[in-house]
């Protein structure tokens, strides 16, 4: 029997466990997938236990993210572009194989929620890992406008000049240009509802239609999302990018792709 895992600390609150669960069980899969709580000073012997014990892969989640990767074998160059892996996979010889699913899944739920506009120029609000993962794959699969607003404005500025083109902003600038973008997608830590519920910044300017999505799927509706819809926009949650992550994740492990759009529906009930 195969097993798989999802390492990070805190862990309990993870819904990865139910959703590739579910996944097996929709697809005669014989596999299990548990929680493991890790904590930082463990990670190395946790590593090498995941191995030793012949777990198929695990995902990777706060805070080992980074710190992962020097424990593994070899990593794909777009985890090594993002510095953060979210899933390990054990390669036929046995090797550990470091991945980042982020990006590119929430492209993949941006694409399946409101189609291909790759044309559209795009703002990006937040510079931390999760907007760097999101930045580079908007970029791998063509957008080509892509712009970067934070409040330590250095921190947009470095990821633009990695990705080679676009605009950093501050907060505030981005704000008052708010029309000018047909996608705004809200990468900071604020709407997790541990976190301050405010918005980076006011939506005044924001233009009716406008694609909005958050990364943030606990709470659904961040504070965001729903100032956003208010004013007329196409929303996108968070929730699609996890179910994606995930499914990228079940692809690089098992080479098939799971039921993203029935896994969404499960999740939703939970979270409503
Ligand atoms: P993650 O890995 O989830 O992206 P992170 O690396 O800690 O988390 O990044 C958090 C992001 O949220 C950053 O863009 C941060 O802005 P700074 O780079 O200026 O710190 C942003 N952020 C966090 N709290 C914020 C707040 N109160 N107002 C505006 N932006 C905030």
């Amino acid at each position: 029997k195969k097993w798989f895992a999802v390492i990070g600390d805190p862990i309990a609150h993870s819904k990865s466990p139910f959703m590739h669960n579910a996944w097996f069980q929709e697809m005669g899969i014989d596999a299990a997938y548990i929680p493991i709580h890790v904590k930082s000073e463990h990670l190395k012997e946790a590593v090498s236990a995941l191995k030793l014990l012949g777990a198929s892969g695990w995902n990777v989640t706060v805070p080992h993210k980074e710190a992962i990767i020097p424990f593994l074998d070899e990593i794909d160059p777009m985890a090594v572009k993002m510095g953060a892996v979210n899933t390990v996979v054990r390669t036929k010889d046995g090797k550990l194989k470091g991945y980042n699913t982020d990006g590119a899944g929430f492209v993949h739920s941006l694409e399946e929620a409101v189609g291909k506009n790759r044309e559209k120029k795009v703002l990006l609000i937040g510079a931390g890992g999760a907007s760097r993962g999101i930045a580079f794959a908007l970029k791998e699969y063509g957008y080509q406008q892509v712009d970067i607003a934070n409040r330590t404005v250095s921190k947009a500025q470095a990821i633009i000049e990695e990705l080679g083109e676009g605009t950093s902003l501050s907060l505030d600038e981005a704000e008052k240009r708010l029309d000018q973008y047909g996608i705004v997608i809200q990468a900071t830590s604020l709407g997790l509802s541990t976190g301050e519920k405010k918005l980076p910044f006011s939506l005044d300017r924001l233009q009716k239609e406008t694609i909005v999505a958050d990364i943030v799927y606990n709470p659904l509706m961040t504070p965001f999302l729903t100032e956003a819809e208010k004013r007329g926009a196409i929303i996108v949650t968070g929730l699609g990018m996890f179910v994606h992550q995930g499914a990228i994740a079940f692809h690089h492990w098992l080479g098939q792709y799971p039921d993203t759009e029935n896994m969404m529906q499960k999740l939703m009930e939970q979270l409503k």
